[in-house]
């Protein structure tokens, strides 16, 4: 390489076709899915507070905004179910007939086979202690809430979803998902597992709109530690040996070098989650004057992409496809 004066960088900087042409990642709407929340006997939609320009959806409101994603390019959605009825053993979260099923349905019926529809696959936002599995005393049980996992795939693959995420973080919740899946007749529904999903403090405004926090205690039991890149690593190297057709870490930018670990490590396909922290912080700081959302937010995907992600669940989906357009 020469040096300057002879090699001078800022040339290939100079105007915005040269910037664009020399681009080495870009962002698509296509790369984008966006979480959604249906809930049960809602009869209009409710804005959620944390969470700026995201509501709670009633099944009408699910379908016309699933329709305003699918016209600006964006890849798909990531659905979550909020159901009237909670127990302790999370029995809505398999019910033929439950939020979250109707919700695939009605965008599966509506979209078609261009859009994709992924059902986030997990108990919280059913149990009436708020965990993601079934307990056992103050304790989540590993291997009886792998068995609820499998009937909850079974349910999202019949009522039409694309792809099943799930997202518990239980051990060997791949391999019994794909099991179940594939006893029933639904070996060709793709599972995007969240690999490294860490127990984080970005996860806040979430819980208000899917109404899933834990009664008691935390998820520390069954999350992944801050501190720790091997075991996502490992995390990762379980899940795709038990057949994750994709991959995914979460949250993403303080996680970025998780990201590039994971793909680097297994070329696999990869998503990201640019989870609701993430978000509500930048809005925030855009509502105070701060900083420019439009700038900041895309600057933010695009670094996700760079990272190595294939694929980013963001709350900002629907306004980048705009920008991008
Ligand atoms: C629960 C779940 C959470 C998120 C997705 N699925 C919250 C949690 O683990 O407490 C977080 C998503 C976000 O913050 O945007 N299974």
């Amino acid at each position: 390489m020469s040096s300057f004066p002879s090699y001078r960088p800022r040339r290939l900087r100079r105007t915005s076709g040269l910037r664009r042409a020399f681009a080495e990642t870009a962002v698509a709407p296509s790369d984008l899915i966006a979480p959604l929340f249906v809930k049960e006997a809602l009869s209009e939609p409710e804005p959620i507070s944390s969470m700026p320009g995201h509501g709670q959806h009633t099944l009408e409101s699910l379908v016309k905004e699933g329709r305003e994603l699918a016209e600006r390019g964006v890849a798909g959605v990531l659905l979550f179910g909020v159901p009237s009825h909670k127990d302790a053993e999370g029995s809505q979260s398999h019910h033929p007939d439950g939020i979250l099923q109707r919700g695939l349905t009605g965008l599966k019926d509506e979209l078609g086979d261009d859009f994709v529809v992924v059902a986030d696959l997990c108990l919280c936002e059913y149990t009436d202690h708020g965990h993601c599995g079934l307990l056992d005393g103050e304790q989540v049980d590993n291997d009886s809430t792998l068995e609820v996992y499998g009937r909850i795939a079974v349910s999202q693959a019949s009522a039409g979803a694309d792809m099943v995420a799930p997202s518990g973080m239980m051990d060997g919740q791949v391999g019994s998902i794909r099991k179940a899946l594939d006893q029933a007749g639904h070996e060709s529904t793709p599972i995007l597992a969240y690999s490294a999903k860490y127990a984080s403090g970005f996860y806040g405004p979430f819980r208000q709109a899917a109404e899933g926090a834990p009664q008691f205690g935390d998820r520390k039991g069954y999350q992944q530690p801050p501190e720790n890149v091997d075991e996502a690593l490992r995390e990762a190297e379980l899940d795709i040996a038990e057949g994750a057709d994709a991959v995914m870490v979460k949250p993403a930018l303080s996680y970025l070098d998780v990201l590039r670990a994971v793909k680097d490590r297994f070329a696999y396909p990869t998503a990201a989650y640019n989870v609701s922290g993430e978000y509500s912080m930048l809005i925030a700081g855009a509502e105070r004057g701060w900083i420019d959302e439009r700038q900041a937010a895309l600057e933010v995907l695009t670094s996700i992409r760079r990272a190595g992600a294939d694929l980013i669940i963001t709350y900002h989906a629907k306004k980048a496809a705009e920008w991008l357009a």
